[in-house]
């Protein structure tokens, strides 16, 4: 079982779009029994995925000591791909998280390990409590970052801050997301500080995944995107694969 989070310190990068994408290519293209672990109050990967929010938010529970999270686990329209949804009952889940101990995530990956070979974690923006327990659950850590000289800048800060808490922590996967080919500065940035990224571009078929509510994979197989998207999920299967013979 692997753990694939996806997070950054900025809100609007395209991180929940591109969890749901991931999740659906793990399931449909990989074959493997997914979970897409929602963690943002704001319930977008539920949304994308089609799933209506519950009318008496229930989510945190499951994170208590006596939670049941495996009851809570929802499957989709997308064969082999499940859900954990989230509702606005976490919004304060890091505080609580803080009070539950260091390993309440990881404890409860663990818990879920024997029912799927994926799981994919969609986080909210910031760095926080969560962002931490979210890394030492995870097998690797993709973090989408827009171009922008910004995005270096930002990327190390967070490598730093990682090695500053973490003795060891599981590889960072930068992503250039939202690349518009057609702006000077973005070719720039991808010439330079972002050389060797995986790239998502701007498209709108993307933005269409919230529309539609289903994940692009699902929908313009044959699109451009789908095709950058594609190639991202084999580089990320090719390190999974990697991580777990050494
Ligand atoms: N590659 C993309 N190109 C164009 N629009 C995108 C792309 N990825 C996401 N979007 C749109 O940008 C907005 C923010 O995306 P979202 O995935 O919710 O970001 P985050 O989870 O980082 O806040 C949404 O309206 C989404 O449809
Ligand atoms: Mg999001």
């Amino acid at each position: 079982m692997a753990v694939i989070a996806i997070a950054s310190v900025k809100g609007g990068v395209g991180k929940t779009t591109l969890a749901a994408d991931l999740a659906w290519r793990f399931a449909a293209q990989g074959g493997h029994r997914t979970l897409l672990w929602d963690l943002d109050p704001q319930a977008g990967a539920g949304f994308l995925l089609g799933h209506d929010e519950p009318a008496v938010p229930r989510a945190v529970g499951m994170f208590q000591r006596e939670g049941r999270p495996r009851q809570m686990v929802e499957p989709t329209v997308h064969p082999g791909l499940h859900l954990l949804p989230a509702d606005a009952s976490l919004r304060n889940l890091p505080i609580q998280l803080a009070r539950l101990g260091p390993r309440r995530l990881a404890q409860i990956t663990s818990l879920l390990r024997s029912d799927f070979d994926r799981i994919v974690l969609d986080c909210p923006a910031g760095y926080n409590e969560l962002t931490e327990q979210v890394i030492s659950a995870a097998d690797l850590v993709i973090v989408p970052l827009p171009p922008s000289p910004l995005s270096a800048r930002s990327l190390d800060q967070l490598r730093r801050e990682l090695l500053r808490i973490h003795h060891r922590h599981p590889p960072i996967l930068p992503v250039l997301s939202m690349y518009n080919s057609r702006r000077p500065l973005h070719r720039e940035v991808a010439k330079s500080s972002a050389q060797g990224w995986p790239t998502i571009p701007y498209s709108a078929q993307m933005e269409q995944s919230a529309v539609r509510r289903e994940p692009l994979g699902a929908f313009a197989p044959g699109s451009e995107a789908s095709r950058y998207l594609g190639r991202l999920w084999s580089g990320i299967e090719a390190k999974i694969g990697k991580r777990h013979a050494a």
